[in-house]
């Protein structure tokens, strides 16, 4: 794996994979940019070493016709050519004649984007498939390949491993060097004493995270639906509350082999998940839904983090959709932004809700990466990375 600064740029012609699958509302509003944002320092070097650019992206999954209406990248272009302040030019396709014809008559600092990868996956998945010839064709479009497209690194699709098979030189960008440098710590000597942090709804998703963390963390502190899990495991009363049968075993096994997991001690419960009026329990009655960590917890969890060294977090602490319960996740935020440590959010629900509640500069690093990043912290080898 070469680093783009091993690379000589200079007047190249380079395609640059980005993961510009952004959240967007029904208007086709870019609702999160964070990731267009961490791709501009890739982009300006290569600017700066008059280059033509290349931009190839995935949005969303294309399964069918109507998802070309709503998963074009144009709104995405648009919004890259106001960061830039820069005229972006965007092809409505994802090979032949127009986008053949527009690379070609380029000039140096010119940027080029293609239409979504996937729009390929509706004609037999060529693009997730990695599929050869489309390599190739993509391949053929420039003279070097980064790829700076974290959030895609556990897939190996055409656009992403696949080019790279095919191209002279290919190597890693800014956004995803930072991302190793940041994450591979939280899995080879972090600083001691080590916290994790973890919650959303299901276990099932951070089996393999916790597997792998369960020893080389000190104190592992849940949160979210995934905390009553863990709770019924223990055979206390969860009432109504989100939790999976399925890890139930799982749970058990893992709470009986360790004993770093901490788990809340006081609960915010409603009668509904969207009824906003709760009340705050240690407890949990029969017809209660737990929707997120109570005060003491908070006040426990605080004593974990404030003897920690670094901190990996993954999950919100409750049902954040919901302003009413987004308090703990909030606090967690508060507490660890006036932490001396080394503080690094895993992608996804955390890393909105952190960025989203005006904490991003307080953390070490916010991943851009969902899946990848949490695939890496399992300790598992990422295809895009091994490039
Ligand atoms: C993500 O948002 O996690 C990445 O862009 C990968 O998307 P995918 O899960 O649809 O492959």
């Amino acid at each position: 794996m070469k680093r783009i600064e091993d690379i000589n740029l200079n007047n190249k012609k380079v395609i640059i994979r980005v993961d510009y699958n952004v959240p967007m509302d029904k208007d086709l509003n870019i609702t999160d940019d964070n990731r267009i944002k961490e791709s501009l320092k890739t982009i300006n070097y290569c600017l700066d070493k008059n280059c033509k650019i290349i931009l190839l992206s995935h949005l969303g999954k294309v399964k069918t016709e109507d998802d070309l209406k709503t998963k074009s990248l144009k709104p995405v272009s648009i919004r890259l050519s106001e960061l830039l302040k820069k005229e972006v030019t965007f092809i409505p396709e994802t090979r032949g004649e127009l986008v053949n014809n527009t690379i070609k008559n380029m000039k140096e600092q010119d940027i080029v984007m293609l239409e979504n990868t996937r729009f390929e996956d509706l004609n037999g998945k060529l693009e997730s498939g990695c599929d050869e010839e489309l390599s190739k064709y993509w391949a053929s479009l420039g003279d070097v390949f980064i790829n700076d497209a974290f959030g895609t690194c556990h897939r190996s699709h055409a656009s992403n491993v696949g080019i790279s098979k095919f191209i002279k030189e290919s190597c890693l960008g800014f956004l995803v060097l930072k991302e190793i440098d940041n994450l591979y710590p939280l899995i080879n000597n972090p600083n001691k004493p080590y916290t994790v942090i973890l919650g959303g709804s299901k276990i099932s998703d951070k089996i393999g995270v916790l597997e792998n963390l369960k020893d080389k963390a000190d104190y592992i502190l849940i949160g979210g639906a995934m905390a009553y899990t863990f709770l019924k495991a223990k055979g206390d009363n969860i009432g109504k509350s989100l939790y999976e049968e399925e890890s139930i075993d799982f749970a058990k096994n893992i709470l009986n082999s360790t004993n770093n997991i901490i788990l809340p001690i006081d609960h915010i419960v409603s009668s509904d998940i969207d009824n906003d009026n709760y009340q705050v329990k240690d407890k949990i009655d029969i017809d209660d839904i737990a929707l997120d960590i109570g005060p003491k917890t908070i006040e426990l969890y605080r004593s974990y983090l404030e003897k920690s060294k670094t901190i990996f977090w993954n999950g919100p602490m409750g049902y954040y959709e919901n302003k009413t319960y987004q308090k703990g996740t909030e606090e967690i935020c508060k507490i660890i932004s006036n932490l001396d440590c080394i503080s690094v959010v895993g992608g996804g629900d955390s890393a909105s809700a952190v960025i989203n509640l005006g904490y991003k500069e307080k953390f070490t690093h916010v991943s851009t990466g969902g899946g990848a990043s949490l695939e890496l912290i399992e300790g598992k080898n990422l295809p895009g990375i091994n490039i």
